[in-house]
């Protein structure tokens, strides 16, 4: 099937990339032609694991193109996806739609008859509904489709996530987009037997909100889990995993840690409380989850300033991770940077040691010394934070770690390390939802 995708962000290029893997004729198309001729040349302009070689792949079996000429493009293609940014808007919190009707005004007169449209990008209930007028005002109804797509990949393992899902959502109004979508999905995730759950078009896009809300609640449940374990005593992992091999509850997504960050949770849980305000609707538990991961991330500096004796005055604190999460170079809405920001209002002078984040975080940081080395990093500090669950940052050699430093305090904001093996190197820990 020859496929166009608009947008070569992170969802963009992930998904033509992987339907070009699936032989696909997949053209990429994107107005930013620096992008687009650093892709052509075959550098991929973001860190995920295993992309590069992906796109490589396929680009030179001919299935992958990269052009800034949408009527290129679009010509010929049966099915054009729109995967094109949605900011939140400064000072609303609601998301940016302006870029998905401007894909959709552009395109409305260069596609052939017969086109299925689909929106990728994550969008509010009935944005599907408005980017069917806007082409309708082009073309004669009955000869495109608008459907949604919502995509539930994650940064880090998306290519895994995009070629084995869990399953796949598809928000139609009429037959030929359910026919094309669901051939385009189901003949190549037919022998993993993958569910495709194609319903209208409201729901599917609701389904990408209702679903990151929820993950971010459960993230946000064992938290303050965490908090209470600190309190009575007990092990939050312990916990985590007692609770989550009932098979209704599931163990995934129950990692204690310093608050949920990225450039999804926190969007889409805002995003879907406007949605839910503009409707009259209460959602109370995602408007608590929201206020209570915030405060969380600021008072991760408390918990360093405690196992300080609240004293950060001139003291040198090694932050290691400052990425939102492994394996991916994003700092948006990091808990690192609450973080690292408060520790310096209290004055403390802050290392750090990211493997592959450093430099999008030098942007927003600053008076932070960045190292490539962990344990350059904590040479001489009064304490380490770990703050992003890095492998490189997991597999620290402790006893080598503790000879470099001023002091031996160990705040592990992500359990990197099991409970004792810091405490029996000499280590003053504080973990997680662990007592101290
Ligand atoms: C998230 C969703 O998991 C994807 O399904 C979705 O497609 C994506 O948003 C999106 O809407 O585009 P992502 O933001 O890449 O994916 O990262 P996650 O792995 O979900 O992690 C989000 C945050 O939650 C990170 O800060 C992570 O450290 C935190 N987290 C996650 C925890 O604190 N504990 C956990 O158990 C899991």
């Amino acid at each position: 099937m020859k496929i166009a995708i608009i947008g070569t962000g992170y969802v963009g290029l992930v998904s033509g990339t992987c339907f070009a893997a699936w032989g696909n004729e997949v053209v990429c198309v994107d107005k930013d032609a620096h992008k687009i001729g650093a892709l052509q040349g075959g550098a991929v302009p973001i860190y995920e694991p295993g992309l590069d070689e992906l796109v490589e792949r396929n680009s030179v079996a001919g299935r992958l193109s990269f052009t800034c000429n949408l009527a290129e493009a679009v010509k010929g293609a049966a099915v054009v996806f729109i995967a094109v940014g949605t900011p939140p808007r400064p000072g609303h919190g609601d998301a940016d739609l302006s870029f998905v009707y401007m894909a959709a005004r552009e395109l409305a007169p260069l596609i052939d008859d017969n086109t299925v449209v689909v929106v990728k990008s994550t969008v509010p209930v009935g944005t599907g509904d408005i980017v069917h007028k806007i082409v309708g005002s082009t073309r004669k109804a009955g000869t495109f489709s608008v459907a949604s797509n919502p995509e539930f990949l994650r940064e880090g393992v998306a290519i895994e996530d995009f070629l084995q899902p869990d399953r796949v959502v598809i928000g139609v109004e009429d037959k030929v987009a359910e026919a094309r979508l669901v051939a385009l999905y189901g003949i190549p995730l037919e022998p993993k037997k993958t569910p495709i759950v194609v319903t209208r078009r409201r729901t599917s896009e609701l389904i990408k909100y209702a679903a990151n809300a929820f993950l971010a609640t459960k993230i946000t449940f064992i938290n303050e889990m965490a908090d209470l374990c600190e309190q009575v005593g007990s092990n939050v992992g312990e916990l985590a995993l007692g609770m989550g091999l009932d098979k209704r509850i599931g163990t995934s997504f129950l990692n204690a840690g310093p608050g949920y960050g990225g450039s999804c949770f926190p969007k889409d849980t805002m995003a879907l409380l406007r949605t839910a305000q503009d409707y009259g609707v209460s959602v109370r538990i995602v408007e608590e989850t929201v206020t209570a991961n915030e405060a969380r991330k600021r008072r991760m500096a408390l918990k360093v300033m405690d196992a300080l004796d609240n004293d950060v005055q001139g003291r040198t604190i090694a932050v290691l991770g400052l990425t939102f999460k492994p394996d991916t170079d994003d700092m948006r809405d990091a808990p690192s940077v609450p973080l690292i920001e408060t520790l310096q209002r209290f004055g403390a002078h802050i290392r750090a040691y990211d493997p592959v984040g450093a430099e999008n975080a030098s942007r927003i940081l600053s008076d932070v010394e960045l190292h490539d080395d962990a344990y350059e990093c904590a040479r001489g500090a009064d304490a380490v934070v770990v703050v992003t669950e890095w492998d490189s940052i997991r597999k620290l050699d402790l006893a080598r770690l503790k000879k470099v430093m001023r002091q031996a305090v160990l705040i592990d904001l992500r359990n990197a390390f099991a409970p004792g093996v810091a405490e029996a190197l000499g280590f003053r820990v504080s973990a997680i939802g662990r007592p101290t």
